[in-house]
């Protein structure tokens, strides 16, 4: 299939381009290179000896792409392309409102214009909000407690009223969990800009020595010992989840609504335990408050795509560590 990705240079759309090439499919990655950079396409194609295409376009401005969705007829789009920091989209909602909700309506107006096709979104477990009962199903209540969590949920929701009066746009939401790790040839990953503001990305730096600890922020919390628990997956799980999307869209059209995790809830003393077993460095931390707005715990029910596609995440958290390590020992070698 001609497979449009945006955002396709970020950190999980990198990987799925992965997937998508080795799986035989052409490749446009359409991306503003905003929070990411363009070298990261060259190594995909290092590491999959496939070409992709780049169109260096906005999703908040349709006049940049659609010309090209015309000419080049995607049968599918996988759509990453947003912003993604809790914070930030506190400090400015509106650009979050912009470019998750906007662009999401730009991307699929112009899609729907030229026919219509699988739509694959890039949603979160953000959607569902701080008062759900774990394992979270795709039925358990959505209410998002800040802008980035509603921007996704308003995204879901201009799909699904898109889909009803075009049902030619068939729609894969994804909720995803915590993704984590890297590809295991080490030579693309998660590369924050500044301070990482998630645990995984930190603690790699704690282990390589560019922080001295890390800050684990709560050991108070109604768990088993005290930490956050949240369900880390792969991020090639996660990559390979919209393959199976996409493949599964193509056979049986429609909408669908699909938790990506592990179904496992992982502390963060957990993971800091792994990540000293599997890499062999120290993790020195201390104990902090409460990070304002996280939740005790969260954790999917990942049943319902392994029921309809019979796939499921089957990396551990140990490949997760280990490929996160050997991304970082190279990228902080660069
Ligand atoms: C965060 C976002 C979520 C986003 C996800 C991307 C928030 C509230 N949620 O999820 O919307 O989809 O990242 O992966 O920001 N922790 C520490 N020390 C640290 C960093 C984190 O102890 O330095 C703890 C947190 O308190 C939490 C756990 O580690 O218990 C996971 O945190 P993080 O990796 O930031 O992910 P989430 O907050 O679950």
């Amino acid at each position: 299939m001609r497979v449009l990705v945006t955002g396709g240079a970020g950190y999980i759309g990198s990987h799925t381009c992965i997937r998508l090439l080795e799986a035989g499919h052409e490749v446009t990655v359409l991306d503003n290179f905003q929070n990411s950079r363009p070298e990261v396409l060259d190594r995909v194609q290092t590491i999959t000896d496939a070409t992709l295409e780049v169109l260096h376009a906005d999703v908040r401005a349709p006049e940049s792409f659609t010309q090209f969705m015309g000419e080049w007829k995607p049968e599918a789009v996988v759509h990453f392309a947003g912003l993604k920091s809790v914070n930030e989209s506190v400090e400015k909602p509106a650009e979050y409102y912009s470019t998750n909700v906007q662009g999401t309506v730009n991307v699929a107006r112009a899609f729907v214009e030229m026919g219509g096709g699988a739509f694959v979104f890039s949603s979160t477990a953000a959607v569902y909000g701080a008062e759900a009962t774990m394992p979270v199903t795709e039925n358990s209540p959505t209410r998002p407690v800040n802008p980035y969590g509603w921007s996704k949920l308003m995204a879901e929701q201009v799909l699904k009223d898109i889909h009803t009066a075009h049902p030619q746009l068939s729609v894969a939401l994804l909720r995803y969990f915590n993704p984590v790790g890297a590809h295991p040839s080490g030579l693309i990953g998660e590369d924050p800009a500044g301070v990482p503001a998630n645990l995984m990305p930190y603690m790699a730096r704690v282990a390589d020595g560019t922080y001295p600890s890390l800050k684990v922020f709560g050991s108070d919390y109604p768990t088993a010992d005290g930490s956050g628990v949240r369900d880390f997956l792969h991020v090639d799980d996660l990559a390979e989840s919209h393959i199976v999307a996409l493949k599964s869209l193509a056979g049986d059209p429609g909408l669908v609504t699909w938790n990506v995790g592990r179904g496992e809830g992982v502390s963060v003393f957990e993971m800091v335990a792994a990540f000293q077993r599997v890499t062999g460095r120290r993790i020195p931390y201390s104990v902090e408050p409460r990070r304002p707005g996280d939740v005790a715990e969260s954790y999917a029910d990942p049943t319902e795509i392994e029921r309809a596609t019979s796939w499921r995440a089957g990396r551990s958290v140990d490949d997760m560590v280990a490929d996160l390590w050997r991304w970082q020992k190279r990228s902080s070698a660069d």
